[in-house]
């Protein structure tokens, strides 16, 4: 709280009216106006949210103009070269990077959680084998409080915690048990001796008849893909959970609300929609057609937009797409795929886009999204599973944000209001003068 306040003034003689003016830490400061419809019966008009903070928050900061991006305080550049998942993971739901015996304890209770109840793979059963893991991913995850009940109580911290560790071990088994379903290969359950995110490449590349060898430089572009996309603060997914939280109803449920929201292009969905754009360019003609491409995502009327460019706050490299690039290059080399012609081709595109005025008026640059697909698919990952695997590395941020607005004492249930547009109130004519 501070002494500075923000007078808003009408036109129409409503009488002036002071606000509080908060400070975050770091940030652009906020206007209180939460009492403003009692103060003068108006609301604020603010479609997409695009100046409105919805919560405060101490977990991810993200200043767009630099093209920073800080897990409570921590550089992402830092976290993705000194840190694994799992550690990230205890930053984000805890506050702090975990001791020794903190990570220990931690990854030997997510490790003991990574298998579902083998009734789940009967569900599973139900859906048919050519769904869109994405869709998978959302019944199944909803499906978790029908089989985890004693962990759905939301206003319980201790029950809370369960059904986070719960969360974050088996969303990387339902995402693998959702890919062998398509395939038609069977299950592999977890093995608590590999690390968490080898555990998981295991489960989707392994079969009973072959064990799958995890290698290392794979492992660790894999496991920055999660540390990259752990959390994004107050993001679309992000902001379901908590409005969907914010009703009360139980962790699971609002996790798989979160899943939904991230399916879609312009969010999680844009790493699978950036990768079919390079096949598609690919096939038309590869670099040649670059220009051809531009010149479509240029035009309003097309309805096509670069893939992996643009970002509703990072108006600067996003500093996921750094990172991924170099992970692009590391992961190439070693597999021997230096001169993959989708690698080459994306960084043309990106090259072009960033000379083009258009690009470079609108502030569109490369998102985590443009290279995190040729990463996937070098490891081995089909393209309609790469949205499943950024909703198996969100988790953790949904569940941290979650934790934070239930133990906020200013937390209330989630209502916008609107101004509305429609008929005005008229009476039902009788259906023969309709
Ligand atoms: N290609 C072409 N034009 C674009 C693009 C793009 N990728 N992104 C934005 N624009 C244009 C847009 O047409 C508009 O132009 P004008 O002012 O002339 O009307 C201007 O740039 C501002 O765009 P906006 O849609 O108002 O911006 P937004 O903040 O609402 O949207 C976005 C942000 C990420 C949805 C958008 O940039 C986009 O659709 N990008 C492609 C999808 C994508 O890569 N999404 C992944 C985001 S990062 C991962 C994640 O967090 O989920």
């Amino acid at each position: 709280m501070t002494d500075r306040t923000a007078t808003l003034t009408f036109s129409d003689g409503t009488g002036p009216v002071t606000f509080p003016l908060l400070t975050g830490n770091i940030g652009p400061d906020v206007i209180d106006i939460r009492t403003l419809y009692t103060k003068t019966g108006k609301f604020t008009y603010d479609p997409g949210f695009l100046s409105t903070a919805a919560c405060s928050s101490a977990i991810t900061y993200i200043d767009g103009d630099k093209g920073e991006l800080l897990y409570r305080g921590y550089p992402i550049e830092e976290l993705a070269v000194k840190c694994d998942y799992l550690e990230v993971c205890y930053l984000l739901l805890y506050g702090e990077l975990p001791t020794a015996k903190q990570k220990e304890d931690f990854v030997d209770v997510v490790t003991h959680h990574t298998m579902v109840n083998e009734q789940m793979q009967f569900f599973m059963r139900g859906f048919r084998r050519d769904a869109h893991p994405m869709a998978v991913l959302t019944g199944m995850v909803g499906a978790l409080s029908a089989f985890y009940p004693d962990s759905i109580n939301v206003h319980d911290a201790r029950q809370r915690d369960i059904s986070a560790h719960r969360l974050i071990a088996k969303m990387p088994t339902l995402v693998a048990m959702a890919y062998k379903y398509s395939v038609g290969q069977p299950y592999m359950y977890p093995r608590n001796d590999l690390s968490y995110t080898g555990n998981f490449m295991r489960m989707m590349f392994a079969t009973p008849c072959e064990d799958y060898k995890v290698k290392d430089v794979l492992v660790r572009a894999l496991d920055r893909i999660f540390i990259l996309h752990a959390d994004h603060e107050q993001n679309a997914s992000t902001s379901t959970v908590r409005l969907c939280a914010s009703s009360g109803t139980n962790p699971f449920a609002a996790i798989a609300a979160g899943v939904a929201c991230l399916w879609g292009p312009a969010h999680g969905g844009a790493n699978e929609a950036a990768l079919n754009m390079l096949y598609d360019i690919q096939k038309e003609g590869g670099v040649a057609k670059i220009g051809d491409f531009i010149a479509k995502a240029k035009d309003k009327n097309s309805n096509v937009r670069l893939m992996g460019f643009g970002h509703r706050v990072y108006k600067n490299y996003d500093p996921r797409a750094k990172l991924m690039r170099e992970t692009c290059y590391e992961v190439l080399d070693e597999l021997g795929l230096g001169d993959d012609p989708l690698f080459k081709l994306a960084m043309a595109l990106e090259k072009i886009a960033l000379e083009d005025d258009y690009f470079v008026s609108r502030k569109l640059y490369p998102n985590v999204d443009f290279y995190s697909g040729i990463v996937q698919k070098a490891i081995g990952i089909p393209v309609s599973l790469f949205t499943a695997i950024f909703a198996v590395a969100r988790t953790v941020g949904w569940i941290a944000q979650l934790n934070e607005m239930v133990s906020d004492p200013e937390y209330k249930i989630g209502r916008p209001r609107q101004l509305f547009t429609g008929s005005t109130r008229r009476s039902v004519p009788p259906l023969e003068k309709r």
